[in-house]
């Protein structure tokens, strides 16, 4: 079995997703890391009896806070560190400092629309496909290899609102597929520390 760590900032669709569908694996969700001590997600944690971190960024260098985080992760033996809605850009401290791999879930087809208010962005700029892109985290903002993409015709959704819940359905359907994937192979020893792909 493997250790995951989701870092999440508000309501903690993603969270949840990958909360339940660990919870009948092998592998354990072992700590909601957040930068919002009120975020939703925090609740959702809280209703699953799991660890909350809430790391403080207020006031302090981000590295600061991503050092307590560190030591929060190896702490509860982290394999694995999937982004979920966190709202806060990760620095070399953080990102090296890991020794596993980290994941994120952009709601956009990277290349496309990295970075915040992604969902907007693809919906208003005419692209013909919207979707989601998973991949591992590197240096840049959503710029790391990319693991899975899944989209659907810009068509097919009769507004924002509608364009909104499709890209949040395939992010609930697909983040735990690959989440769970990787804590296998990481289980099995198959993916290496440091590993991004
Ligand atoms: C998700 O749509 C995720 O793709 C997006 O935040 C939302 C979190 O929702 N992530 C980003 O925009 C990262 N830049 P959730 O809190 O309900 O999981």
């Amino acid at each position: 079995m493997a250790n995951l760590a989701v870092f999440a900032s508000g309501t903690g669709s993603n969270f949840v997703a990958l909360a339940d569908d660990l919870a009948e694996s092998a592998h354990s969700l072992v700590v909601l890391v957040t930068d919002k001590q009120n975020a939703p997600a925090v609740e959702r944690a809280a209703e699953r009896s799991i660890p909350v971190f809430s790391a403080q960024y207020k006031g302090r260098e981000r590295e600061a806070a991503e050092r307590d985080i560190l030591a929060e992760l190896e702490r509860r033996g982290c394999d694995l560190v999937a982004l979920a809605g966190f709202m806060r850009i990760l620095t070399p401290t953080l990102i090296d400092g890991f020794p596993g791999p980290i994941v994120n879930i952009p709601p956009s087809l990277l290349p496309r629309h990295p970075g915040i208010g992604a969902i907007e962005k693809s919906y208003h700029s005419g692209d013909t496909e919207l979707g989601i892109t998973i991949h591992y985290v590197d240096h840049g903002v959503d710029t790391g290899p990319v693991i899975l993409q899944r989209s659907f015709k810009r068509d097919e959704v009769a507004d924002l609102t509608a364009a909104e819940a499709r890209i949040h359905a395939l992010e609930h359907r697909w983040y735990p597929t690959v989440v769970r994937d990787l804590l296998d192979h990481i289980a099995l020893g198959q993916i290496r520390q440091g590993a991004t792909q």
